[in-house]
C-alpha cells in the first residue's frame, strides 16, 4: 500500500469493522468453517499493516460478540486458539509498528491464559500512536448498560458521562463503519458510536476484504457529505 491519498474531502481517522462471512467462504471453497476463520485472521493481519500507510488513527475490529458462545463448542474453541496464536505470534509486530492494543468487551471473561496475553500485550504496546481495538466477548447494549451503571453511580446520567464510561472512551469518534458479507444489520457492535458514523455494507465475503477494499472505502467516505443532523 502507497501513501494515503491526498484528498480534499473527509479524512477517516476511525473505521470500524463487522467481519462477517469466514463461513461462507469455506463452504463456498468445500473447505471447513476452522479454515474461514483462519482465513479471516490473515485478511485481519493485512488490514493492520495497512492502518498507517492509510492515515488512520484506530481500526476497531468484532472478533467475538457476547453472542458468539452460542455457537458450536468446536468453533468457539477454534475461535479461541486463533486468538491465542495471533497475539502470540503478531505481538512483536506491534511493538515494532508503533500499534498501541486496546481491548473492548468484557474479556475479562476470557480464559484466564487469553486474559494473561492480553494484559501483557496491552501493556507492552500501550505507547503505540496508532490504535487496533479489538472487540472480544463484546455486546454494545451491556457495553452501554455498564456505562450508564457507571454515571447513574456518580449521579450524572448525561450523554457525556455515559460517553465517558463506555469502553471506547479513550478511542476518537467513529467515522466508518463497514460490514462485510451483504448482510446489513449491526449485531449489536457499537450502537453509541454509531450515532453519526457513515456506513457501508459490502458484499465481499472477510476473508477476501484486502487492504484495497478498505482504500475503495475511505475514498467513498472521502466524498461524503456528513451533516451531523445539521443541514
Ligand atoms: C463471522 O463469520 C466472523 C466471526 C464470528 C469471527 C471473526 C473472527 C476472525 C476474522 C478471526 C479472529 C480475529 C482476530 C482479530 C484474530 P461467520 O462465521 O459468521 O461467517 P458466516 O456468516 O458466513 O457463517
Amino acid at each position: 500500500m502507497g501513501e494515503a491519498p491526498s484528498q480534499t474531502g473527509n479524512r477517516a481517522k476511525h473505521v470500524a469493522i463487522i467481519m462477517d462471512g469466514n463461513g461462507r467462504w469455506a463452504k463456498r471453497k468445500h473447505l471447513p468453517r476452522a479454515m474461514g476463520h483462519k482465513r479471516g485472521v490473515e485478511a485481519v493481519r493485512a488490514l493492520i499493516r495497512s492502518v498507517e500507510p492509510m492515515g488512520l488513527d484506530c481500526l476497531t475490529l468484532y472478533a467475538f460478540s457476547s453472542e458468539n458462545w452460542k455457537r458450536p463448542e468446536d468453533e468457539v474453541d477454534d475461535l479461541m486458539d486463533l486468538m491465542r496464536k495471533f497475539i502470540k505470534s503478531d505481538l512483536p509486530e506491534f511493538i515494532a509498528n508503533d500499534v498501541r492494543l486496546k481491548i473492548i468487551g468484557d474479556w475479562q471473561g476470557l480464559a484466564p491464559d487469553i486474559v494473561k496475553s492480553l494484559e501483557d500485550a496491552l501493556e507492552k504496546t500501550s505507547g503505540g500512536s496508532r490504535t487496533l481495538a479489538v472487540a472480544l466477548n463484546y455486546g454494545s447494549q451491556q457495553e452501554i448498560a455498564r456505562a450508564a451503571a457507571k454515571a447513574a453511580a456518580i449521579g450524572e446520567v448525561t450523554e457525556a458521562s455515559i460517553t465517558a464510561h463506555l469502553d471506547t472512551n479513550d478511542l476518537p469518534p467513529l467515522d466508518l463503519l463497514i460490514r462485510t458479507s451483504g448482510e446489513v444489520r449491526l449485531s449489536n457492535f457499537l450502537l453509541w458510536q454509531c450515532a453519526y458514523a457513515e456506513m457501508l455494507f459490502v458484499d465481499t465475503l472477510w476473508p477476501d476484504f484486502t487492504p484495497e477494499h478498505l482504500q475503495t472505502a475511505l475514498d467513498d467516505f472521502a466524498i461524503r457529505e456528513r451533516r451531523f443532523g445539521g443541514r
